[in-house]
């Protein structure tokens, strides 16, 4: 039996695999949109396609052989008492052209101005000023996976210097410079543009600090709002230090009192550089299961000990 998790579209996942696997016959697919539902059928589960499951459920799942998480991040999983010998995938490869467009969109926005832009249009003021290009800065990506990769990529073709901070030493595609952890201060200190694509680990937390930024960088942050701490951001910005771009907070949603919603240099967004379209990730999951079936190794293996 495959338990389908998903706080609201279980049953369009579960439409989209019976046409995704061919024998699809074969297995029983059960959507649960709750915790209830969930509790009533984790029992029977010998795989789990989900998102946000409850942890607390886990040790229920007496037949469980796989879990395949419908997004990057899988920081609840790995801290969850998942049963011995059961293998834990992720999405790996489907959120780089999404992300890095979020993140371009408002490097760009950034540097051509837009706000100033909009708000003398609205006052009906012809302002004319220079704008910055990102040509010529130096952009570094904080973790250089997929997501890291596509970011890296752009910024190339954009002409910038890409500067890049991973956990293994060793070159990347279209990095200039790689960063190990250890290093993280000089790659912190030495950007223009700094796109965290990081996952929530004991090693990435306070990896970057924002009051080390460079004066007049920018921070995007679309890995995970734990690894970068917020009285740190808050404090660089406000000093005029930085500005932020964030769409991952400690908390989510962001709580309504949360400093950061009114501060100038800060643009919130919710948690929406990485859709996981239902299609994309059905078909990730389908695949997968088809290796799973044949015994090959899966996409996306997640290793506990690593954190991602
Ligand atoms: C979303 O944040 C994800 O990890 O897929």
């Amino acid at each position: 039996m495959i338990l389908i998790y998903e706080a609201t579209r279980a049953a369009t996942y579960a439409d989209l695999l019976k046409r995704l696997i061919p024998n699809s016959a074969d297995y029983t697919l059960i959507p649960c949109n709750t915790r209830e539902e969930a509790a009533r059928a984790i029992g029977e589960a010998d795989i789990l396609f989900s998102w946000r499951f409850p942890p607390d459920l886990l040790p229920r799942a007496r037949r469980l052989r796989w879990i395949q998480a419908m997004g990057a991040g899988v920081e609840d999983l790995v801290a969850a008492p998942v049963p011995e010998g059961v293998l834990v995938t992720r999405v790996e490869g489907l959120f780089g052209a999404a992300m890095s467009e979020y993140a371009f969109a408002h490097m760009l926005a950034h540097a051509q101005q837009l706000p100033r832009l909009y708000a003398a249009q609205a006052a009906r003021r012809w302002e004319p000023f220079t704008a910055e290009t990102l040509w010529g800065k130096r952009l570094g990506v904080a973790g250089v996976g997929s997501i890291g990769g596509a970011v890296a990529a752009r910024g190339r073709a954009f002409g910038m210097e890409v500067w890049g901070l991973a956990r293994t030493p060793g070159p990347r595609a279209h990095v200039d410079r790689m960063f190990t952890p250890a290093e993280a201060d000089v790659f912190t200190a030495g950007v223009d543009y700094l796109v965290s694509t990081l996952p929530d680990t004991p090693e990435t937390r306070g990896l970057i600090d924002p009051e080390a930024m460079k004066p007049g960088a920018l921070l995007i942050n679309v890995g995970r709002g734990a690894t970068i701490d917020e009285g740190a951001i808050l404090r660089a910005v406000r000093g005029g230090r930085i500005r932020a771009v964030l769409d991952v907070f400690a908390v989510e949603p962001l709580p309504a009192d949360h400093p950061f919603w009114t501060e100038p240099g800060i643009t919130v967004t919710p948690h929406l550089s990485g859709p996981s379209r239902p299609e994309e990730v059905a078909a990730y999951f389908a695949e997968n299961l088809r290796r799973f079936e044949q015994g090959e190794p899966l996409r996306g293996a997640v290793d506990r000990e690593r954190g991602y």
